[in-house]
C-alpha cells in the first residue's frame, strides 16, 4: 500500500508570522491523532524554513515534515540567488518540489534542468516532487497524454531506478490557481496513464511511487481525488494557507 502524502505548498505567500500562527495550529491538531499510513509536509518560502525547521522539531507529533519549493541543480559556488540541497537538508528539509509550472513558464525550466534538481535533492536525501502537466491549449488539442508522457520521458531518463525514491504531481496547469479541479476520473486516467508509462520502464518503480495529484484541491473534492486508486495524495496550493482547510485535507 501505498501512503497518502499532502503537502502544502504556500508559493511566494504567507509572513513570518503567519508560518508560526500555521504550525502552531496545525501541530495542535496532529498532536490529537491523525489518521495513519498518511505523511503531510509544508513549503513555505525558504526565508521562513528556519523558523518552521525549530517549530515543527518541538511538536510532538512526527506527523508533519518540512519542505522547500525548489531547489538549485548546482552542488555548491557562484550562483548567486540559488539554495543548494545540503543546505534545505541542513534545515530539515524532507521534501522539495522540481518543476512547477509557474517554474517552467515564469522561468522557462526545462526537463533536464528539472532531473538535475531533483538528482540534487536525492544525493541529500531529500524527496524531489517532480511536477508534469499540460495546459489548456494542450488538452483542449487532445495532446494531453502525449505532453505529459514525454515529461515523465524525460525524468525516466535521466533518473532511471532513482525515480523509486521521488514522488511525483500531476498537475494540469488548466487546474492550478483557478478553481477548475481535474475531475477525478480525469486525475485518475492520466495517473493511470503515467504509471503504465513507469510500468514499461520499471515495475517495482510503478507500484511504488507515490503520484499526486495538484490543481485547486480543497477539502470538497480531496476525498474523492484521494479515494481513487492511482492518486496517492494532494499537492495543495491555495487552500494550504488555512491551517482548519489542511487539516481537512489532510483527514480527508
Ligand atoms: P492550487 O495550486 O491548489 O492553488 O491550485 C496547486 C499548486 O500549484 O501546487
Amino acid at each position: 500500500m501505498r501512503p497518502i502524502t499532502v503537502i502544502g505548498n504556500w508559493k511566494m505567500n504567507g509572513s513570518k508570522a503567519a508560518c508560526r500562527q500555521w504550525i502552531d495550529t496545525v501541530c495542535a491538531e496532529m498532536e490529537k491523532g491523525m489518521p495513519a499510513g498518511r505523511r503531510f509536509a509544508l513549503c513555505p518560502p525558504y526565508p521562513y524554513l528556519s523558523d518552521c525547521s525549530q517549530q515543527i522539531s518541538a511538536c510532538s507529533s512526527a506527523s508533519l515534515a518540512l519542505g522547500a519549493q525548489d531547489v538549485s541543480a548546482e552542488m555548491g559556488g557562484a550562483f548567486t540567488g540559488e539554495v543548494s540541497a545540503a543546505m534545505l537538508h541542513e534545515f530539515d528539509c524532507k521534501y522539495v518540489l522540481v518543476g512547477h509550472s509557474e517554474r517552467r513558464d515564469r522561468f522557462n525550466e526545462s526537463d533536464r534542468l528539472i532531473a538535475e534538481k531533483a538528482l540534487q535533492a536525492l544525493d541529500q536525501g531529500l524527496t524531489p516532487v517532480i511536477c508534469v502537466g499540460e495546459t489548456a491549449d494542450e488538452r483542449n488539442s487532445g495532446r494531453a497524454v502525449e505532453v505529459v508522457r514525454a515529461q515523465v520521458a524525460r525524468q525516466i531518463a535521466i533518473l532511471q531506478d532513482r525515480l523509486v525514491d521521488s514522488l511525483l504531481a500531476y498537475e494540469p496547469v488548466w487546474a492550478i490557481g483557478t478553481g477548475k479541479v481535474a475531475s477525478a476520473q480525469i486525475a485518475q486516467d492520466m495517473h493511470r496513464e503515467i504509471r503504465l508509462q513507469l510500468a514499461e520502464f520499471n515495475a517495482d518503480v510503478a507500484s511504488h511511487i507515490g503520484i499526486l495529484y495538484g490543481g485547486s484541491v480543497k477539502f470538497d473534492n480531496a476525498v474523492e481525488l484521494f479515494g481513487m486508486p492511482d492518486i496517492d495524495g494532494g499537492l495543495i496550493g491555495g487552500a494550504s494557507l488555512d491551517p482548519q482547510e489542511f487539516l481537512a485535507i489532510c483527514r480527508a
